[in-house]
């Protein structure tokens, strides 16, 4: 095991726990729950009062949703999240919000008619499932249990296969159907057999191009025994913490790139018996797989460190043309992705069309000769641009 709570079960629920605790936090604000977090008082204008209240986050994903994206909020509690992210992304983009816990959800979709008439259109909804199986609709799982499909241990199996028929054939969230997964102090309490389940679930529900913008509470060493055996500490967002490297890690494990810490709070929310908890949120991309083309592109790494090695250890060093498949050229270059403004892209002189590009090695590491960018027989000769004004140099 790497680190962390990883492969740690704990002797209790540790679901039935979590789901009692926000019940009663859904009934009354608990304010043990809350890890402070600074919220523009603008955005806040719009939304009512208990939901502003009932806000047990630790962070804020929501500033990184745009206009028209489609955004799914895994633990949604009473809404404030997918209230704000309404708004963000407008009467074309859409909000779902994933939670477990009846008492959230009832919080959260009182306020759904009043919110949609604010705003001026209704682009939220509120759903029932578990964060590590995003497939299953848990009303739909219900309405089955409530047919009479299960009395006995004998229909335990029918069950099961009445679910799996609900993932394959009306899946709670598609797969490749979102622009953006969020989550604001939840992942954490995912009981530790089920986390990788759990950001693979994330990586599923996402659309190549996509991103996975998490808040969550990270400790800087493993909790102790005592802390893992407490259950009030694991429903408080504290005990199933992930070790901060442990958390950029899941998401290369399932496959992300371009995984980046924006925010990590420098004071500790908690510390207890000398480990400390605090919130880190992590953007994640997902849009590196898929089949790589030869297209004579080369990227340069632009610095300061020496070099960079990626997620599946191709090296860059600083200054040099790198050879790259079309795909990642693309994943580098895109101005609006994480990479960006760390890389010059350099076009072949002859565009290869993508229809007549070659399979690519991209296991191999190789420069790109400028001869090869150029063509072999290019002799272009060019006259040197002024650059002198009309006024004249300087
Ligand atoms: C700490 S609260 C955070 C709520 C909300 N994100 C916020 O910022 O106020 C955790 C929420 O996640 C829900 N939750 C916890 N584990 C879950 C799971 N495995 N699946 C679905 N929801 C879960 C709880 O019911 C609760 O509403």
């Amino acid at each position: 095991m790497s680190s962390g709570t990883v492969g740690r079960s704990s002797g209790y629920d540790v679901e039935r726990e979590v789901r009692e605790r926000y019940a009663e936090g859904a009934a009354a604000c608990e304010s043990s729950l809350c890890c402070a977090t600074t919220y523009d008082p603008e955005r806040l204008k719009l939304l009512p009062a208990e939901i502003i209240e009932k806000d047990y986050g630790c962070g804020d994903p929501t500033r990184y949703v745009k206009r028209g994206e489609s955004v799914v909020d895994l633990g949604s509690g009473g809404g404030k999240a997918c209230y704000l992210m309404a708004r963000e992304v407008g009467a074309d983009g859409r909000v779902i919000g994933v939670d477990f816990n009846d008492a959230m959800l009832g919080l959260a979709r009182k306020y759904q008619a009043e919110m949609a008439e604010k705003l001026g259109y209704a682009n939220t909804r509120f759903v029932k499932g578990r964060i590590q199986d995003l497939a299953l609709d848990l009303d739909k799982a219900q309405a089955v249990l409530a047919g009479g499909a299960v009395s006995s241990v004998e229909d335990l199996a029918a069950f099961e296969a009445a679910c799996d028929r609900l993932r394959r054939e009306e899946p709670m969230i598609e797969t490749e159907s979102v622009d953006v997964v969020v989550s604001n102090c939840v992942l954490n309490l995912v009981k530790p057999e089920e986390k990788a389940k759990l950001f693979d679930e994330i990586f599923r529900v996402l659309r190549v191009g996509g991103r996975a913008v998490i808040s969550d509470i990270v400790c800087d060493e493993p909790p102790t025994e005592s802390i893992m055996n407490d259950p009030k500490l694991w429903s408080g967002c504290v005990s199933g913490a992930f070790v901060e490297g442990d958390f950029l890690r899941r998401f290369a494990d399932a496959g992300f790139y371009g995984i980046e810490i924006l925010e990590r709070s420098g004071e500790p929310w908690q510390t207890i018996e000398g480990v400390e908890f605090r919130a880190m949120t992590v953007v994640a991309h997902k849009g590196k797989q898929g089949v790589c083309l030869e297209r004579k592109q080369a990227v340069v790494y632009k610095g300061p460190w020496r070099e960079v090695r990626d997620d599946d250890g191709h090296v860059f060093r600083r200054g040099e043309r790198v050879a790259v498949c079309d795909k990642t050229y693309r994943l580098m270059t895109n101005e609006h992705g994480p990479y960006g403004v760390q890389v010059i892209g350099i076009d072949p002189v002859h565009e290869i069309p993508l229809e007549e590009a070659e399979l690519y090695d991209c296991s191999r590491r190789a420069l790109r000769h400028p001869r090869e960018t150029k063509g072999a027989d290019y002799d272009v000769t060019t006259e040197a641009d002024s650059c002198c004004g009309p006024d004249g140099c300087c």
